[in-house]
């Protein structure tokens, strides 16, 4: 069953402060990281949502012990090698960073055997992007290109990997693997992808060097580490950013968003098509620190103008990229984006489900291979949109809506649940 939701223009435009929600990304990290340790790791601020739930339940099932106050969650680590195997199979639910990272970590369990499954939309999504390194690396995987799949934990060693391309998932999958080889284990992204795994691994006393486009890792045990306090996500601050940009009158400040730059490809993008949004963002090519920086960002809205995003960029900010496509349908000239096939494989195919979905409301937007062009038309008509299960295409209908004529409904708006629960409250708040 699916839930339809409708959102209406917002004639006063959007105003007021809210804490953007805790980082998906950093929170799946933490808690592997806290399963791993021996010991026990506080993680303040970890993301409740559907799939950081998903990550506590298989590292319970693996043998870890997670307590739960709400949003502060306490993990007892098995140690790296401590792995349990689990009476059935790891259930990742919609979580591609799930999917993608657990093996790294369950390669190298000798001796154990773990079976990763999720829901339909995880069993059209790749894994032979991460079994292809890890065999490299000796990893016994038995699997074809999709879930579910099995992986017979053996010892590892060390390897240097090239990736086609650029996927924070496959890198972290890989430099988890390194901590368990023997022999160092170095990483080559065609670009620069999110560095959150790497600068965790610096907090837990790991050997991590980054130069260039290389990133070694060696074999380590963890250091046990007290917290990680998670930030608050630029993924989810971004669709507010969209929001007040594009609802006139709108005065938004979001706080406590991380300001790492491996992150925040989208306000880069935003301010080039002329977005007001103040808030300092770490330096593009910043060296690698065991935090992620913290900022304030403040949206005003304003007129925009089309812009082209390469390659080079797209890693930046490949969840906001359809953000990018509703701004792109209310700027001033063209809006491109390029060297994004990687989008085909995300929750749904999100070159066709945002064409699909933003052509639908009244813009004037054409999928290519790799990405999609947007002829700006200074604002969308609204109408009816289907998140098809993908929580970024429901919060993206609603933004639509609320910047809109005459307002969308949004079919399946639950999915939101995935990464952002308080999305609609948030809204609702925003908009009276
Ligand atoms: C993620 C990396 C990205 C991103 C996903 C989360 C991560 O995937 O799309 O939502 O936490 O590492 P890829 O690295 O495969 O592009």
């Amino acid at each position: 069953m699916t839930l339809a939701a409708r959102f209406d223009p917002a004639p006063r435009g959007l105003q007021g402060v809210l804490a953007a929600p805790a980082d998906k990304s950093v929170s799946h990290r933490a808690a592997i990281l806290g399963a791993a340790c021996e010991g026990t790791l506080e993680i303040t601020n970890y993301l409740r949502a559907a799939d950081t739930d998903a990550t506590l339940d298989a590292v319970r099932a693996l043998g870890a012990g997670v307590e739960l106050d709400g949003s502060e969650v306490t993990i007892c680590g098995v140690g790296l090698r401590g792995a349990r195997e689990p009476a059935g199979v790891i259930d990742v639910r919609n979580s591609g960073t799930l999917l993608r990272l657990l093996p790294g970590w369950l390669a190298g369990q000798e001796g154990r055997h773990f079976t990763l499954d999720g829901d339909d939309s995880i069993r059209r999504r790749p894994i032979d992007r991460i079994a292809e390194p890890l065999r490299a690396m000796g990893a016994q995987i038995e699997a074809d290109r999709l879930p579910p799949f099995t992986v017979h934990g053996v010892a590892l060693h060390g390897a240097t990997y090239a990736m086609p391309v650029a996927s924070a998932q496959v890198k972290s999958c890989i430099l988890l693997a390194g901590l368990l080889a023997d022999g160092e284990t170095t990483v080559i992204e065609p670009q620069p992808s999110r560095d959150h795994t790497e600068r965790m691994w610096l907090r837990a006393g790991v050997t991590v060097i980054r130069k260039g486009s290389r990133i070694t890792v060696s074999p380590s045990s963890l250091a046990s580490i007290d917290r990680v306090v998670v930030p608050g996500d630029p993924s989810s601050a971004a669709f507010w950013v969209a929001a007040a940009t594009l609802v006139a009158g709108s005065h938004v400040i979001v706080e406590g968003v991380g300001a790492n730059w491996t992150r925040n490809g989208f306000v880069q993008i935003a301010r080039r098509m002329g977005a007001s949004v103040a808030g300092e963002i770490e330096a593009a090519g910043s060296p690698l620190i065991a935090d992620d920086p913290v900022t304030t960002l403040e949206i005003r809205a304003a007129g925009l103008h089309g812009t082209t995003v390469e390659a080079d960029e797209v890693p930046l900010a490949i969840d906001e990229l359809p953000l990018v496509a509703l701004l792109g349908a209310f700027a001033e000239g063209e809006t491109v984006v390029r060297g994004a096939q990687e989008l085909r494989v995300k929750e749904t195919d999100r070159i066709a489900t945002v064409v699909g979905g933003l052509e639908a409301l009244g813009a004037q937007i054409e999928a290519t291979a790799d990405g999609f062009v947007v002829t700006g038309t200074g604002g969308l008509r609204g109408g009816a949109i289907s998140s098809h299960g993908d929580h970024r295409l429901a919060m993206l209908g609603a933004i639509a809506g609320l910047a809109s004529r005459h307002g969308v409904e949004v079919d399946g708006i639950e999915a939101a649940h995935v990464s952002y629960p308080a999305f609609t409250a948030d809204l609702a708040r925003l908009a009276t």
